[in-house]
């Protein structure tokens, strides 16, 4: 096994490795010492890679089986996204010659979320490596959900132990008010444990999000709406939050079971393009419980 250094990113969540070339096949004792280092941290940063879709590929499907984007195909071609198979989504404002996003994503801020909890069985990991980033802003804020969970008022654990989360999202939202609801005969839905266990680890993570958690089952529809936006904003403080500042060249994998993630605004005329690629999970969701 070759040399190479773990590094935490914050006292917060994260961590970077040092010395790993994921542009050449890494050997099994390597693949499961970073696989422990994404577990423990809940996200991992390389940092100078150039590395190819099919490097990204390879390095994903050690992981496990890529997860599909269900999208509806556009009636006229296939965009710049579509064309780099079924697994590949494009995270980028850039626009074609008639205006149109060549990916998903495109533009400005978007609210703390993890990636499709709003399917049966959610993504576990995400792994977005920068292609192209402009001068300021469109940062990614990680929430560590475990840290959210543990330090959670005894008051506020007690509501919240045994209870489920409605999870929806309409494709493309970014930003969202309390009030609004997503048309659940259009999108999809899944219901899921507020307080989720994470099967690799054995840990209890705060399962919500801003973006996508809509209502606790089973509550008054005004204590459900105070008690989630508790529960945001408990998500936000700085104490469980890393902010990461990319650089062209970094390659970034995160657990969805166990964090959440936001971006910051950054400006409309200068490019941004990340190439993520999802990994699928097929355990199913437990709930987890708390002291
Ligand atoms: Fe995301």
């Amino acid at each position: 096994m070759k040399e190479f250094t773990i590094k935490p990113l914050s006292n917060a969540i994260g961590a970077e490795i040092i010395g790993v070339d994921l542009s050449l096949p890494q050997d099994p004792d390597t693949m499961r010492t970073i696989s422990q280092a994404w577990l423990d941290y809940q996200v991992i940063l390389f940092r100078d890679q150039n590395i190819s879709l099919e490097d990204q590929r390879r390095f994903a499907e050690w992981f496990g089986e890529l997860g599909n984007r269900r999208r509806g195909a556009r009636k006229d071609r296939p965009t710049e996204e579509e064309e780099q198979g079924p697994n590949v989504m494009l995270v980028t404002n850039v626009r074609d010659k008639e205006g149109k996003p060549i990916g998903s994503l495109p533009d400005g801020e978007m609210m703390f979320h993890s990636d499709t909890p709003y399917f049966e069985h959610p993504d576990k990991a995400t792994i977005l490596y920068a292609l192209e980033i402009p001068s300021w802003g469109g940062h990614t804020k990680f929430s560590n959900s475990y840290k959210a969970a543990e330090t959670l008022p005894k008051e506020i654990k007690d509501k919240i132990r045994g209870k489920i989360g409605l999870q929806a999202y309409a494709y493309g939202t970014v930003t969202k008010q309390a009030a609004d609801r997503y048309d659940k005969g259009e999108f999809p839905f899944w219901e899921h444990p507020i307080l989720r266990k994470n099967p690799d680890t054995g840990r209890t993570a705060l399962f919500v999000s801003e973006l996508m958690t809509e209502e606790i089952i089973g509550l008054p529809a005004d204590e459900s709406a105070e008690l989630l936006d508790f529960l945001f904003q408990h998500q936000r403080k700085p104490d469980f939050v890393y902010e990461h500042v990319w650089r062209v060249g970094d390659l970034l994998m995160w657990d969805n079971r166990c964090s959440v993630h936001a971006r910051t605004d950054f400006p409309s005329d200068e490019r941004r393009m990340l190439r993520r690629l999802t990994i699928q999970d097929f355990t199913g969701v437990q709930a987890g419980d708390l002291k």
